[in-house]
This record gives structure tokens, C-alpha cells and sequence, in this order.
């Protein structure tokens, strides 16, 4: 008998078929999640599933799934997975990290660059049939080249970014709970500095750290006022970093000059002040949102599934804890 698992969301076909051919699927064929108790309902009898960032999983629900032995997290993240509980109970938690750091990176730099130039506004501008023809202090922006780039967590995802900043003449501050190796630092050219004067001294702040107690609102009220009153914020990592309602007093202020978000505290809320703000580009979570890499997280979240459930360590275990 091949082993029963769920698809908890829509999933590509190539994946799907793959996915069909070893085990038995229960598939959602919907973009969107499973109310919880559907999914608790849906997950009791499954050895392994296929799960998305936006699918909570909690002890509770983990008490009503003896046969679970896998969860594959289409995502780096796994921030919406209580991992501790899921070793408990000797359930392997998987994630896709490596390949989407190129394409998130190249995302952050699409909102940094559409913050700074004001291209999102420029936009509704134009469509909005307003434009009268060239003026010398219209859209005015901010420069990108030669500015200070602030990075925060030097990690896979941190890395790209700061090599794409090379291009841009920049200098590039980043701050991490530990320097990577000194090779690093001069290959990507990137000082370390302390948060504190990274916040005081650069012109735009990116956020590259995963969500965990420790890195809740890692930006609150006192960071938001240490930033220079021209510095732009950019989050394409988890929404819960920033605190939301501080930096729509600070921008409200305007404390700080704009920020470019991807991720938000409530998603898919969203805080309405920032709906109405022209100096905030908004993306609905979509930094690996290109064709090639989201296929490539799925098919690597199908991988790591087949190997758990053939009694393989997967290749993107996250709890080593259950394997030993
Ligand atoms: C997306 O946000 C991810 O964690 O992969």
C-alpha cells in the first residue's frame, strides 16, 4: 500500500504527477489554506504532507495525527511550524532553503530600487492620465550608487544581496549575531558594525533574518528613531520583525523617508495606514515568486517528502534531533 499524504495547497503538476506515482494524495486543488480544523481532520491519517507557510501547525493539532512522520515546508521559513513539538513526537520538518536566495535577493533590490526612484507612484501617476510632460523637480527620488547599504543577518539570502550592492558602488554595512569568516567580508565587501550604527548610518536597511522569538520586532520604536530621517526600510523576510504600527508612526512622522515590504505582521493583513502612503511600495510576499524557483522549492519539498517516507534522512531536515 503506498503511503497516504496530503497536499495541503495547489501545487504544480510536475510535482503533483511525481508525487502520484509513489504515494496516495489527498491534494487540495486550491490556492489557499485549509480552514484548521479541515486540515487536522485531513492530516489524521497521513504519513507525510506537503505544506505551505500560510498552513499553521501546532501542538494540538499534532495530537491528532499519531501516523505523521514527515511535513515538508514549501519554504525557507518554517516559522509557521512549531518545530520543538514536531521533534517530540519524532516528526522530521523539512524546508527549501538555497534555492530562492538569488531570486529573493534580486527581489529586494526591486523594492529598494522602486522605493528609492518612487517608480510605484510614478506609475499609478502616469496611468492616472496626469502627466503633463517633463519637469525638472517632478518624482524627485533618492540615489541608490555610492549610497550606504545596511544588511541585517549575513546569511544565504543576506549574502546575495550584498553582492549585487557591488554593482552599485556602495558601501556596505551588515550586522549578524556572528561575522562570517574574513574572506567573506572582503569578497563581498561588506563591513560588520553593530545594529546600532548600522541603523545611524546607513541609507537603506534590509532585513534578511528568519522569525524567531529573538528577532521579533528586531525594528520597533527605538531602532525606527535611531535610522537617519532619509533612510528606507526594505523587509522581504518575515512581516513580524518589523513592528508594524511603529513604522507607520515613524513614516506618519516622517521619521524615516519610505519603506519597501513584502511581508507584513498579520499577513494578509496588512496596516491601512500603509495603503494610503505614496512612499511605501507594498508586494503581497512574492520575493521567490519566479517561475523557475517556485517550482524548484516545490520539487525539492516533494524530495525531501519521498526521502522521509523511504526512510531516508531528507536533504533539508531542519530537526537533526529526530534522526539520531
Ligand atoms: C518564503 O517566504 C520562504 O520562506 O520561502
Amino acid at each position: 500500500m503506498k503511503p497516504k499524504v496530503l497536499i495541503s495547497q495547489k501545487i504544480f503538476d510536475e510535482v503533483l504527477t511525481i508525487l502520484k506515482e509513489q504515494f496516495d494524495v489527498d491534494g487540495n486543488p486550491l490556492e489557499v489554506p485549509l480552514p484548521p480544523v479541515q486540515l487536522r481532520e485531513r492530516l489524521k491519517d497521513k504519513e507525510g504532507a506537503i505544506i505551505l507557510l500560510t498552513d499553521r501547525i501546532d501542538e494540538e493539532l499534532l495530537t491528532h495525527c499519531p501516523k505523521l512522520r514527515i511535513l515538508s515546508n514549501v519554504a525557507v521559513g518554517y516559522n509557521n511550524i512549531d518545530v520543538e513539538a514536531c521533534s517530540r513526537r519524532g516528526i522530521m520538518v523539512t524546508n527549501t532553503p538555497g534555492v530562492l536566495d538569488d531570486t529573493t535577493a534580486d527581489f529586494t533590490w526591486a523594492l529598494l530600487l522602486a522605493t528609492a526612484r518612487r517608480i510605484v507612484e510614478a506609475d499609478r501617476f502616469l496611468r492616472s492620465q496626469k502627466w503633463s510632460g517633463w519637469k525638472l523637480m517632478e518624482f524627485l527620488g533618492f540615489d541608490v550608487h555610492h549610497k550606504t547599504l545596511g544588511i541585517c543577518g549575513l546569511g544565504r539570502i543576506g549574502q546575495r544581496v550584498a553582492r549585487r550592492a557591488k554593482g552599485f558602488e556602495m558601501r556596505t554595512l551588515y550586522t549578524d549575531i556572528r561575522r562570517v569568516p574574513p574572506h567573506l567580508e572582503e569578497e563581498l565587501d561588506a563591513h560588520f558594525v553593530e545594529k546600532r550604527e548600522l541603523l545611524q548610518e546607513s541609507d537603506f536597511i534590509t532585513l534578511h533574518l528568519p522569525l524567531y522569538p529573538q528577532t521579533l520586532h528586531y525594528i520597533s520604536e527605538e531602532e525606527l528613531k535611531l535610522m537617519k530621517n532619509t533612510a528606507i526600510l526594505i523587509n522581504a523576510s518575515r512581516g513580524p520583525i518589523v513592528d508594524e504600527k511603529a513604522l507607520v508612526r515613524a513614516l506618519k512622522e516622517g521619521r524615516i523617508a519610505g519603506a519597501g515590504l513584502d511581508v507584513y505582521e498579520r499577513e494578509p493583513e496588512v496596516e491601512p495606514e500603509l495603503l494610503g502612503m505614496e512612499n511605501v511600495v507594498l508586494a503581497p510576499h512574492i520575493a521567490s515568486a519566479s517561475r523557475e524557483t517556485r517550482l524548484k522549492m516545490a520539487m525539492m519539498a516533494a524530495e525531501n517528502l519521498m526521502a522521509g517516507l523511504r526512510g531516508k534522512r531528507p536533504p533539508n531536515l531542519v530537526n537533526d534531533e529526530v534522526w539520531k
